[in-house]
């Protein structure tokens, strides 16, 4: 079992494989369109300031879970607490990881049959791309199996190896697509809309908005970074290493803002157009400029590449628990677990060719596919945050967790105080009003009290 289990080469592999995770759709698709709607600068600021406050201490405590352990999300709390309900915290982290892989590689793998439909097929929508049941479930197939295929080679022959290569290569094509749009006319009105904030435009809803974006792009909620963090050698300095994997994520998220916002108001987009944004409004930019295609091309292959790095560490999740707890071979563990996910996935791949998966509804999200990310990707996320904030701060006790900080760092008693602070309080009271935000008679109850 030991063998099975393996550690990064270096804390640069770490940081890149774990801001590998962080990075994905949630910042290149989900970020910019939440912006957009949100009005632009004001919600970037909001969601530096949640980074910062909120998601920066809570990172800290699934890193410190993970290194002090050395195991998965369930392994971990048994370690830690032995047999007792918070294991099911770890197991409702394992089983999040799945389900989150099964619809985010649905849109993986849209993204990747979008590299080639620029040339082939520039002018259909997603809507009809996505109806061809032909064209949808084979791609998403394709993008679980090479999920599948980093992940069965191991910590640092999979998922630090191909962070390596991939990490840079995305930045190398994000830069080269800044270039492209920073220099059309009139692609200052994109900047400005980046960062001249207009604050009247922002509600405590806003807020809310900004923080559950931040935890998702930030990988948080589900042990992700427990499981990272377990992989890490008592040396490394994890608070540094933190502060690496977050300023790498937000820093992509910006960027991403950058490449998207100045080719859109320079070629007259809607920044506000929602969720088809980068797969309806941004195709059709790019078909405005010279060489439309290979620049769409070259953007898919960055989204695919980016959302790649990201289903490894969804799959890795569930997998380094049954090789901790099963003791299954991590070879076994890939394909019966990439096999469950497709297999859960496949209504939402059918969800665009069949009427009854779109009808279906619950709390305000409607389709198969956004159901599916209301309950894993917002409240299971949600829940398992501020349950770990609490059992961090008040079970295990923020000393013990502040120590495993120090390990390997030069973070000072009054930091870890500070700390435990935010982790006792500030944190869970912050993801409990996200959390409520979400339901009917929550959101009601904060506009009563003028919050949301
Ligand atoms: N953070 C990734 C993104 O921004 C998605 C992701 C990967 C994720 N692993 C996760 C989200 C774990 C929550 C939990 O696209």
């Amino acid at each position: 079992m030991q063998q099975e289990r393996g550690q990064w080469q270096s804390t640069a592999g770490f940081i890149l494989a774990a801001a590998g995770s962080a990075i994905g759709l949630g910042n290149i698709w989900r970020f910019p369109y939440v912006a957009g709607t949100n009005g632009g600068a004001a919600f970037v600021f909001i969601y530096l300031v949640c980074v910062a406050l909120i998601c920066l201490p809570y990172l800290f405590c699934e890193l410190s879970i993970g290194r002090r352990t050395g195991r998965n999300p369930v392994g971990a709390m048994l370690a830690l607490k032995g047999k007792s309900p918070w294991s099911l915290v770890g197991g409702l982290g394992v089983l999040t990881g799945v389900c989150i892989l099964s619809y985010y590689g649905v849109i993986a793998g849209w993204a990747f049959g979008y590299i080639f439909k620029s040339f082939v097929a520039p002018a259909m929508s997603l809507g009809d791309f996505s109806a061809n049941a032909l064209v949808a479930v084979p791609l998403f197939a394709l993008f679980l199996l090479f999920t599948v295929l980093v992940v069965a080679r191991g910590v640092e022959k999979g998922i630090e190896k191909s962070a390596r290569i991939l990490m840079p290569m995305l930045l190398v094509l994000m830069l080269l697509l800044i270039v492209r749009g920073l220099t059309l006319p009139g692609a200052m009105k994109g900047v400005e809309f980046l960062v001249k904030p207009d604050f009247s435009v922002v509600t405590p809803a806003t807020v809310l908005a900004a923080l559950g974006q931040a935890f998702f792009s930030l990988s948080l909620g589900m042990g992700a970074m427990i499981t990272y963090g377990s992989y890490l050698p008592k040396s490394a300095n994890l608070p540094t290493s933190g502060v690496w994997v977050a300023l790498f994520d937000t820093g992509i998220a910006l960027l991403a803002g950058f490449m998207i916002f100045p080719a859109l108001f320079a070629l007259g987009g809607n920044p506000s157009s929602g969720p088809p944004l980068i797969f309806e409004v941004l195709p059709r930019v790019f078909e405005q400029m010279p060489m439309g295609a290979v620049v769409a091309a070259v953007f898919f292959i960055l989204l695919s590449i980016a959302a790649l790095t990201s289903t490894v560490s969804l799959l890795e999740v569930p997998v380094s628990y049954v090789v901790d707890e099963k003791r299954w071979s991590r070879k076994k563990s890939v394909w019966v677990i990439g096999g469950a996910a497709f297999a859960l996935g496949l209504p939402a791949a059918l969800e665009p060719s069949t009427p009854a998966l779109q009808s279906m509804s619950f709390l305000g999200a409607t389709g198969f596919l956004s159901v599916m990310d209301l309950i894993w990707g917002n409240i299971s996320l949600g829940v398992g945050a501020m349950l770990l904030c609490i059992f961090t701060g008040w079970v295990w006790g923020f000393r013990n967790a502040g120590a495993e900080l120090q390990q390997g760092g030069t973070m000072s008693d009054g930091m870890v105080k500070v700390w435990g602070l935010f982790i006792r309080f500030i944190c869970p009271i912050f993801i409990f009003l996200v959390l409520l935000s979400l339901f009917p008679f929550g959101a009601r109850f904060l506009a009563s009290l003028g919050i949301g």
